[in-house]
């Protein structure tokens, strides 16, 4: 290891995970390089429910749009800025909030029936994947507004407390198995890095909402769940008016019936390149641009097996994009078409057609496919500007 961010190795492990495709798309293009955190769109990849009092519930993802825009940097812009700005994007929220430009985004859910969805060709709950907006509208429920900067970085800002085990009523967890795995690991690393009671600090708090976990004293405890009339209960259940558990709620049952055997195994309706190539086409010229350019640059840097692999995927995803990179990196689709999938992957009938024609399949049809995260995306051109221009 040589502790460094290298091509070599991040494309080896990519290359063994064609689920990796469709990020690929987002990461190594300017989608993954905000010109400001200002324009930043945001998502919560993984799935929730929300419940009703009857105990109904609907899948739910999360969308933050800002207000101001989505624009991003090319890898030229980031280098030219980073060349010169150290923190430029802290700096630029710091000085717009200064300044009273308070940044605002709009949060949108959509929503979905709960259930298996056999319909689709893809699973609701794979991470991987987003829904059609065509077919799930994503719908304005809330704001957020940054209206000042914190007092003290510390206090307000290493100390806050993130994580997707904090619910309110009304949410639930939906089984996407990688928001089980992030359920325990952040209240578990919390407690570790910030201290068992790290709830109770007034940065974690809810505002209009006592902090009410169940949980009794450990360090730097300044407040216990006291709502009974007993304050020397410390106890439950008890018919002296301690801490009362809270009532179940009106309903006992929730969501749909499921049945079937647990198992280990790979989900199937893996489908990994077909919303990749979806992205890829309703991408915008210039930011498709830079995508193959950053993939040839870090591809570049790979032994040989890696480079054929990863061209081999990016032809499944799309020919122009399968094409562009590998005619940078001297890989033609002659050269991979003798490779097998891996042996983890199962092709669907399509996508057996497409291996077959690799390089001619022509491109993927997104009419009247609207992809979430494929607003419109500014270029916020800094390569070019002479102040920038000396360092890059
Ligand atoms: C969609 C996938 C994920 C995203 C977008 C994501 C995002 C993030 C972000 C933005 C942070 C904060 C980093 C910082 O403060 O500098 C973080 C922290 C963390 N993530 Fe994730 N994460 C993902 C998946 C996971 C998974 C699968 C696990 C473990 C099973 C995990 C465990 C953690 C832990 C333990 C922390 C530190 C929490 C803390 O100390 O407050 N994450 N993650």
């Amino acid at each position: 290891m040589t502790f460094r961010q290298e091509p070599n190795r991040q494309l080896d492990f990519i290359s063994q995970s064609p689920e990796s495709m469709h990020m690929v798309m987002l990461l190594y293009s300017p989608r993954g390089i905000p010109a400001s955190y200002r324009t930043m769109q945001g998502f919560g990849v993984n799935t929730y429910k929300w419940v009703n009092a009857q105990g109904e519930t609907v899948l739910v993802k999360y969308h933050w749009i800002p207000r101001q825009g989505v624009k991003s940097w090319t890898q030229a812009d980031a280098a030219a800025v980073q060349a010169q700005d150290l923190g430029a994007h802290t700096k630029d929220l710091h000085d717009a909030i200064g300044r009273g430009e308070y940044p605002e985004w709009e949060l949108r859910v959509q929503m979905m029936a709960d259930g298996e969805h056999p319909e689709l060709d893809f699973d609701p709950l794979d991470d991987t994947k987003v829904w059609p907006e065509e077919l799930f509208e994503p719908k304005p429920v809330g704001r957020m507004v940054l209206e000042r900067n914190v007092a003290n970085v510390f206090a307000e800002n290493e100390q806050m407390a993130f994580g997707t085990g904090v619910l309110v009523d009304g949410l639930d967890f939906s089984d996407d198995k990688m928001l089980v795995g992030r359920t325990f690991s952040y209240s578990d690393t919390q407690r570790h890095r910030v201290g068992p009671n790290y709830l109770q600090l007034p940065v974690n708090q809810a505002k209009n909402a006592a902090v009410a976990t169940n949980q009794r004293d450990g360090i730097m405890t300044y407040a216990v769940d006291d709502g009974g009339d007993n304050p020397h209960v410390n106890y439950e259940p008890s018919i002296t008016g301690g801490l009362a558990e809270a009532s179940e709620p009106a309903h006992d049952e929730q969501g749909p019936v499921i049945e079937g055997r647990l198992t280990r195994a790979r989900m199937p309706r893996t489908r990994d390149y077909a919303q990749a190539g979806e992205r890829f086409r309703l991408s915008e010229e210039w930011e498709r641009d830079d995508l193959v350019a950053n993939l040839i640059d870090a591809l570049g840097q790979c032994d040989r097996p890696i480079q054929e692999r990863m061209v081999w995927h990016l032809l499944m995803v799309e020919d122009e994009l399968g094409l562009r990179v590998g005619e940078g990196v001297g890989i033609g689709p002659d050269d991979v078409r003798h490779l097998e999938p891996l042996p983890t992957q199962t092709l669907d009938e399509e996508e057996q057609a497409r291996l077959a024609n690799l390089g001619t399949n022509g491109p993927r049809d997104v009419s009247g496919h609207v992809m979430t995260h494929c607003v419109p995306n500014e270029r916020d051109a800094r390569a070019e500007e002479p102040e920038y221009a000396s360092a890059s």
